[in-house]
């Protein structure tokens, strides 16, 4: 099945309340587990590289490895690039075969993310993929604590921005964190609400390891259409490797790195569940 659009899989999550699940693969490996527990519970998927991996690969050859895999699935497959910070990956990830961008400009002044936004937004639609944008912003679990508050998206600004710069999708800072490995988020439901009457376009949340079978279903309710993933795999996966090498020095790398990629793949299949897309291709 050739590489999907992420906007019309959006627009089925909607109306068939379930949300669409983005999980970051950085590798053979971890692309293998989320198409794979993908295929196995029949749902949609989008496989996301973080901008913040590059350090850890070979882009070009993962790339070239990714779309192989994803274009194979015999479930719809959406490879996303997200948290992109410049206009060269994000025309590096287009060029590569990618369906969607996500631009994070955290740290510009508004002037210049809009107008970066809107730059990214118009190479990306030239081409027909989709443009993902962070208002508010999504902290990391134990950094700026204390203006969590001030972070959170505005929702009268955020659909301003999205009239100005035609991005498809946001990702609406409501008070999740990234990286959350304990204890779970406190969500401002209400500004989501609020953000549904007035943002025109789709609305997606990060920091999806801190949310709780609750948050999920209030998500769902409140017309969220996509949750990414990725501390709670990452968990999974080095959990079975302590198991695995406690004590045990002969251990081999060909078994290690297979048994947590099948950590991982369980993960994922675990909160396809959970956002109620099993079954739904
Ligand atoms: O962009 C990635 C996601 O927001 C992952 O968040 O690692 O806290 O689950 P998480
Ligand atoms: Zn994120």
């Amino acid at each position: 099945m050739p590489l999907e659009p992420l906007v019309p899989l959006l627009e089925e999550a909607e109306v068939n309340n379930y949300v669409v699940g983005s999980f970051n693969a950085f590798n053979i490996e971890t692309v293998r587990a989320v198409v794979v527990a993908a295929e196995e519970l029949k749902s949609p998927v989008v496989v996301a590289f973080a901008a913040s991996h590059l350090k850890y690969t070979d882009f070009d050859a993962f790339v070239g490895a990714a779309v192989q895999i994803c274009s194979r699935a015999r479930v719809p497959v959406v490879l996303h690039l997200d948290h992109a910070e410049t206009l060269d990956v994000v025309t590096r990830a287009i060029q590569a075969g990618f369906t969607s961008v996500m631009f994070d400009g955290f740290g510009l002044s508004e002037q210049e993310k809009w107008r970066r936004t809107r730059s990214v937004t118009d190479l990306a639609h030239s081409v027909g993929i989709s443009v993902e944008a962070e208002l508010g912003h999504i902290t990391k679990e134990g950094i700026d604590r204390e203006r969590r508050e001030e972070l959170l998206i505005d929702p009268e600004l955020a659909g301003d921005f999205v009239r100005a710069t035609g991005v498809d999708v946001v990702a609406a800072a409501i008070g999740s964190v990234h990286g959350q490995q304990a204890g779970e988020a406190r969500l401002d439901f209400a500004r989501l609400t609020e953000l549904h009457e007035k943002v025109p376009c789709h609305l997606s949340l990060h920091g999806g390891s801190g949310m709780t079978e609750k948050h999920v279903e209030q998500a769902i309710a409140a017309g969220i259409a996509k949750i990414s993933y990725f501390t709670g795999l990452s968990r999974d996966a080095v959990d079975r490797a302590i198991e695995l090498l406690d004590g045990d020095t002969e251990v081999r790398i060909t078994v290690l790195f297979d048994e947590m990629r099948q950590a991982f793949q369980a993960g994922v299949r675990r909160q396809l569940t959970l956002y109620r897309s099993a079954g739904t291709t």
